[in-house]
């Protein structure tokens, strides 16, 4: 969403809609304001019906001030318990309620919204929120959402910090387009944007936007010469070629101390599951089966966008798992790139051999810290539901590192365990390893103890299962209630600029 900001009261005068919050004071029997138009707070108490107005969470109040704008009022509950999550899902959901009315002109007043302390954090969610919430997904639809209004203004009562605000909406800015770049991603139809084409969009966005970052692409004659038998394997009923994107990305200040960080991504455009098929209700929506590419590219560019001190390199394994006569069967044994044979049990558990030789072929740049995220497992859906991202990994600190980050930023992350007899439940009894675990339960950690086997000695691993927070996430405001949902981006952007 454009925005603009105003540091005169008069930016907030003469708007046709005025945006104010609230919260509920502690007996709850009233509103308590903090507005910067002092006289439209006391016009408001001698509105007929404010007083049974409270400012509790979720609630609504409008009138019509004497010069005829409509100021619309937002409950925010009690300012000591509403924190930064209280205050996006608070804005998104008030954009969602206007973003149709028929005005031309919008000033929220962000004081009035400031639970978080400062008001240099307000803002920066007042405009995150603004940002996620208007995103939409509609390039195939012929009728589009239209608001009349082209702009909101935030009015933000204090010039003296006017440096920092322009800073920080630029911040915020870069990882809002990363976000909706990755939901656009994942909301593209697999008819559309096959791993030829997803290539190309993401080396044009990288031209266009990120200046400095090196772009290597793999084709099919390339992975061949890398010997990744297991990324080929689940490319090989595919009408396209496989991709791998390998892009670089290198500080401005640079010593022998600066951290390497490598991320990988998942990139199955769709899975099909193979000769091991998907049911018919089960193959719905796995075109988001790109979605920890996605994720990890949203974050590199968010990441890049704003300077991070750290080198990064970021891949991205991309095919789709189809079936022609050349698909890979079940039983089949394939090399994977660092030798270890894999016994192909299931042509459904693709994820993790594409990510395999993707994992070992970063692992030789020899880089701090590999994670990993990737839509992985069906399981994780039932260990952790819809809502919570899964980490699990080789590293404590790392793990610790992920979950302290993504509380931070508001997103739901749980560790699970590996233990070591689900690493030995993955190697097979004909190859050293197999595709899936014995017995169908613990198969998130299975997956993870599958991929464990590839990281290089030394590193530092957390693995991300992405399946359940991906898409669709109904229950925040500033997520669109269907389709790519951008979760964890802002975790790991938060990791890329802040970790230790
Ligand atoms: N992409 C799926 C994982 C998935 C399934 C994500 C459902 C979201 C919803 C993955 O490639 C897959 O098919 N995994 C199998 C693994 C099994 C064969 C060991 C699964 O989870 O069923
Ligand atoms: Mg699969
Ligand atoms: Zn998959």
């Amino acid at each position: 969403m454009n925005t603009n900001i105003g540091f005169d009261l008069e930016i907030f005068n003469k708007a046709q809609f005025k945006v104010v919050g609230a919260f509920e004071s502690k007996d709850k029997s009233s509103a308590s304001l903090s507005w910067s138009d002092k006289n439209l707070a006391k016009m408001f108490k001698m509105v007929q019906g404010s007083e049974n107005f409270t400012g509790a969470s979720g609630s609504n109040f409008t009138f019509t001030a004497p010069d005829l704008s409509t100021v619309y009022i937002v409950g925010l509950g009690n300012k000591t318990k509403a924190k930064d999550e209280q205050l996006r899902k608070a804005i998104a959901s008030t954009y969602k309620a206007i973003h149709k009315k028929k005005v031309k002109s919008i000033c929220i007043d962000v004081a009035s919204f400031n639970c978080v302390g400062s008001i240099l954090n307000a803002s920066a969610i007042v405009k995150e929120a603004l940002d996620l919430a208007a995103y939409t997904f509609e390039k195939y639809m012929q009728e589009k959402t239209k608001t009349t209004f082209k702009s909101i203004d935030l009015f933000i009562a204090d010039k003296k910090i006017k440096r920092s605000i322009d800073k920080t909406i630029e911040k915020v800015e870069n990882v809002t387009s990363s976000v909706n770049f990755a939901r656009d991603l994942v909301n593209e139809a697999p008819n559309k944007l096959h791993s030829e084409e997803y290539a190309k969009r993401v080396e044009k966005d990288v031209k266009t936007n990120l200046k400095g970052v090196k772009t290597k692409i793999l084709g099919k004659a390339d992975l061949k010469k890398q010997k990744m038998g297991c990324f080929l394997a689940v490319n090989a009923g595919s009408a396209y070629e496989p991709r791998l994107v390998h892009l670089t990305y290198t500080p401005k200040k640079v010593t022998k101390n600066t951290k390497h960080i490598a991320l990988v991504g998942k990139g199955l455009t769709f899975d099909t599951g193979g000769y091991s098929l998907k049911p018919s209700k089960s193959m719905v929506g796995m075109k988001f089966d790109m979605g920890g590419s996605a994720t990890v590219y949203g974050a590199f560019r968010a990441a890049v966008l704003n300077n991070s001190p750290y080198k990064i390199t970021c891949i991205l394994g991309i095919t789709d798992n189809a079936v022609n006569e050349h698909a890979t069967m079940p039983d089949s044994i394939v090399t994977a790139r660092n030798g270890k044979t894999v016994e192909i049990l299931n042509t459904d558990a693709e994820g993790r051999l594409v990510l395999a030789d993707c994992l070992d072929y970063v692992s030789e740049l020899k880089p701090d810290t590999i994670i990993d995220a990737a839509t992985l497992t069906g399981a994780c859906l039932v260990a952790l539901g819809t809502q919570v991202c899964a980490v699990l990994g080789n590293h404590d600190k790392t793990i610790k590192e992920l979950l302290s980050f993504a509380k931070k930023s508001d997103e739901y992350m749980w560790q699970l365990p590996i233990i070591p007899e689900w690493q030995n439940d993955m190697k097979s009894k004909i190859a050293d390893l197999k595709n899936i675990g014995s017995t169908g339960y613990a198969g998130t950690a299975t997956a993870a103890c599958f991929l464990e086997n590839f990281i290089g000695e030394g590193i530092n691993w957390a693995h991300l299962d992405i399946a359940g927070v991906c898409d669709s996430q109904s229950h925040l405001s500033y997520c669109p209630t269907k389709g790519g949902s951008g979760l964890i981006v802002r975790t790991l952007h938060n990791y890329l600029m802040n970790g230790k």
